[in-house]
């Protein structure tokens, strides 16, 4: 796909179907995050893939456990593809995606965030060109 297509095309998914993607684009998505600009040429990122749905499912139900409702209120996100802030029976801050790239960065960077940030876009944009539904979860460090 033409590569300003791909941007256009792209969309936060959070329905997934029953199978687990090819390790051999999972190897894609994660050379793709690699190679995102980062501050500094530091390359302070490091992508753990998680590449089984059952601990995709465990944790990413600990990610919605501590998710604190209370400060929501108006906000709407999608009806085609609900987020948890939509459907609160939602329990799996991962929507059971059967594969999970968390993205981790030093703790006291200023540009942590940043990196991780830019390295997000590429893995989505890489799983897009690779056919692939994907969306960014910015909830990982609410289970420290
Ligand atoms: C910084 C950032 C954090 C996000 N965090 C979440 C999240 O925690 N949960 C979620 O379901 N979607 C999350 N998203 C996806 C957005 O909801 C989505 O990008 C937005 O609604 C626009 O929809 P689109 O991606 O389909 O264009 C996040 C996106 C960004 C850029």
């Amino acid at each position: 796909m033409d590569f300003f297509e791909l941007i256009k095309y792209r969309r936060s998914i959070r329905k997934y179907y029953d199978k687990q993607i090819k390790r051999s684009d999972l190897e894609k998505i994660i050379a793709a995050g690699l190679y995102a600009p980062n501050a500094g040429g530091g390359q302070r990122t490091i992508i753990c893939a998680l590449h089984n749905r059952d601990l995709c499912r465990k944790i990413g139900k600990l990610n919605v456990a501590k998710f604190d409702r209370r400060n929501l209120s108006g906000t709407y996100v999608s009806s085609e593809q609900p987020s948890i802030i939509d459907d609160p029976a939602i329990k799996n801050g991962f929507y059971s995606a059967p594969t999970v790239c968390a993205i981790f960065g030093p703790k006291n960077f200023l540009y942590s965030i940043a990196d991780a940030f830019c390295c997000a876009e590429n893995i989505v944009l890489a799983a897009t060109e690779l056919g692939l539904s994907s969306c960014i979860i910015a909830r990982g460090g609410n289970f420290q």
